[in-house]
């Protein structure tokens, strides 16, 4: 298929990575497979602090749903990430904050991040907060995001970060979901220079219904008035002065829960995907070492949100867990100006960059200038994650952030897997544009043939991605519902967990991500489902029906396409009813789920028995009119050339 870049000369010394041939690679990913017990028993004892030592290593399997890792094992994620690390390299720098202003930098040392977060699990605990609690954290990307994160795992409480982009009425949906009694959140978030209400929408959130919150703590980032609840609402900073800079780390089970996540899937409710604390942790950990081949002295940034799993993993757990210096960046690619990143690199002498092909290609566009005046001589591994990167894509991060002497790893993985999956490890893979070649230690990934579930051997095959066997940071349910944990990962393919992605694997055996092949749309790296976007345009009470679709985009990857029918009695104005369905959509989901564009008509395309045909939606709007395919199942074939004409009809406005 496409044209192989050998490991960069860089990569082979100074220092020297961690698996420097391919072959070696080979022999390491053949033994974590064959004796996984051996290969993870090991790795866990070396990178993780145990309170009591496991005796099982591996348990359970795919059929049965019960996949557990060192059982009888205990263990503190705080304790890993942030003591150990205080008591060997106490004025080491844990966490870089890149405020959004540039200006604003904040360095943090283990000491330091040890004491704040003591004293915040100590605030929680006077909160009557315990083990197995679970805690909404709603905040912008500064360190108190972190803390509020790393006290909860410190006192086995359960953290559920929500992204801050999410509206009231989904973060209402996730604090009634996982039941949190406490809230930790700030006055206001500030993205690009502009500002967000975060306290005023964790208020709204909190008036929507019933829930269980009675305790909501505010930490104060841009100092702006916000209305506090009597009785409800305590400043972090005051409770944290009066809380003691020491608190014991609560040992818990490996398979304890560390954190809550939701995400969406092909029905409508998000899931909370949970993960628990020692099989997680050891491939966080792992991960960043091997993946981004990270050493003791470097500059480890990822650009992500804390309020994905890409910021769980790759901002904090990873990079906490070695001891690493993580930066946490507050603001947008392009704030103050598109050198941002890359003034970033140079400040910081950043020597591990990870960021999502969205990001990526928008700089793209903007000119090669803003990159030539930076120096981006530190970095060693560039990293992309979220959505699959074109070729093009890929080609101008390798020369011109890399100048053809960074590995660059495109890094396959999803929230349900907790750590990365596939990727090119930096000395040792050889690399294709587009692809996330090899699987990771202990992960055995398999090309099924769709419908049959048959397993696709050798190169040159197309069809669905599966893993085989079970891996230590995979996710162990859903919340307060296993059986939907079931149906949508281990159900599909028995004997598999079933990844929702499409994959090739080429003629030289590198696979290719092609996509989700369920009704789930990736824009810009962000999750949504169709049928999430199709109930909020439910909601206006002019609408009748809804299909959501996934374009393309040269920019997102993907795009929301919206086709609603009304119902017969409206008579509002088509140009107001369109910008009050996006309004719909924003405040239900949040501003990322707006959709590109939507398109009201006479009718769906649906077969006789009233199903819609979403196939025929998708080649209209990626313009693929003469390839609909079979229409005989369709009760009105005629729709066909009204969808087409609407469509024609959108686009002819946006062009004028
Ligand atoms: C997609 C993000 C192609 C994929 C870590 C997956 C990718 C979904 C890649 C998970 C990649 C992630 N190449 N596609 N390198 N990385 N994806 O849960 O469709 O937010 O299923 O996790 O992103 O998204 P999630």
């Amino acid at each position: 298929m496409s044209e192989l870049y050998p490991v960069p000369e860089r990569l082979l010394k100074d220092p020297k990575p961690y698996i420097a041939t391919f072959d070696e690679y080979k022999k390491l990913w053949q033994e974590s497979v064959d004796k996984p017990a051996e290969f993870f028993a090991k790795a866990a004892k070396e990178y993780l602090h145990w309170d009591k030592p496991f005796q099982t290593t591996m348990a359970g399997d795919f059929l049965s749903g019960n996949i557990a890792w060192f059982l009888e094992g205990e263990l503190n994620a705080s304790y890993n990430c942030v003591d150990r690390h205080a008591f060997a390299t106490p004025d080491k720098v844990a966490i870089i904050h890149e405020g959004d202003d540039p200006k604003d930098v904040r360095k943090i040392t283990y000491n330091d991040l040890l004491q704040q977060v003591c004293r915040i699990a100590n605030v929680l605990k006077s909160l009557d907060v315990r083990k197995g609690d679970n805690v909404i954290i709603y905040m912008p990307m500064i360190p108190e995001a972190m803390v509020a994160m790393l006290a909860c795992t410190r006192i086995g409480a359960v953290h559920s970060v929500v992204f801050a982009g999410f509206s009231a009425d989904s973060l209402y949906d996730r604090i009634v979901d996982c039941e949190a009694r406490v809230v930790i959140t700030a006055d206001e978030g500030k993205r690009g220079g502009k500002f967000v209400a975060t306290k005023r929408i964790v208020d709204e959130a909190l008036s929507k219904g019933i829930h269980a919150v009675d305790r909501v703590i505010v930490c104060k980032h841009t100092g702006t008035d916000v209305a506090m609840t009597l009785n409800r609402d305590l400043w972090w900073h005051e409770q944290s002065e009066n809380a003691r800079p020491f608190c014991p780390t609560v040992p818990v089970n490996a398979e304890d829960p560390l954190f809550l996540l939701y995400t969406s899937g092909s029905t409508g409710t998000p899931k909370g995907v949970l993960h628990t604390t020692g099989g997680y942790l050891l491939e966080a950990a792992m991960t960043v070492k091997y993946i981004f081949d990270y050493h003791p002295e470097d500059i480890y940034a990822c650009t992500a949100d804390l309020g994905w799993i890409t910021g769980h993993t790759y901002i904090l757990y990873g990079p906490l867990c070695l001891g690493a210096t993580t930066v946490l960046f507050e603001s947008t690619p392009t704030y103050p100006d598109p050198s941002r990143f890359w003034n970033m690199v140079d400040k910081h002498k950043v020597t591990q960059f990870y960021t999502a092909p969205t990001a990526i290609r928008a700089l793209q566009r903007l000119g090669d200038e803003w990159v030539e005046k930076c120096d981006l001589s530190s970095l060693r591994v560039i990293g992309s994650v979220g959505e699959p990167i074109n070729p093009e894509a890929w080609k101008w991060y390798y020369e011109k952030v890399g100048h053809s002497q960074c590995a660059v790893v495109d890094t396959y993985w999803q929230t349900e897997t907790g750590s990365i999956v596939i990727s090119p490890l930096p000395g040792a893979t050889p690399t294709k544009p587009g692809s996330a070649t090899f699987p990771f230690f202990g992960i055995q990934p398999v090309i099924l043939e769709p419908t049959t579930g048959e397993v696709l051997q050798g190169n040159g095959v197309t069809g669905v991605l599966a893993i085989s066997k079970p891996w230590p940071s995979m996710a162990r349910t859903v919340y307060n519902n296993h059986y939907r944990y079931m149906d949508t990962y281990l159900k599909p393919y028995p004997g598999y967990y079933f990844t929702g992605d499409g994959a090739t694997r080429d003629n030289d055996g590198y696979i290719f991500i092609n996509g989700r092949v369920d009704d789930v749309i990736n824009v810009s790296g962000h999750r949504l489902s169709t049928a999430e976007i199709e109930s909020a345009l439910i909601l206006n009470s002019d609408v009748s029906e809804a299909a959501v679709i996934a374009g393309f985009d040269d920019l997102t990857g993907q795009c929301i396409h919206a086709f609603c029918t009304l119902k017969p009695s409206v008579t509002s104005d088509p140009e107001q009813l369109m910008k009050e369905l996006v309004l719909q959509v924003r405040k239900t989901i949040g501003p990322f789920a707006k959709p590109k564009a939507i398109y009201v008509v006479m009718d769906l395309p649906k077969t006789r028995s009233g199903k819609i045909l979403r196939r025929v939606l998708r080649k209209i709007v990626n313009n693929e009119h003469d390839q609909i395919g079979d229409t005989s199942t369709m009760a009105d074939e005629g729709i066909i050339h009204h969808l087409i004409a609407m469509f024609n009809r959108h686009n002819a406005n946006i062009r004028k």
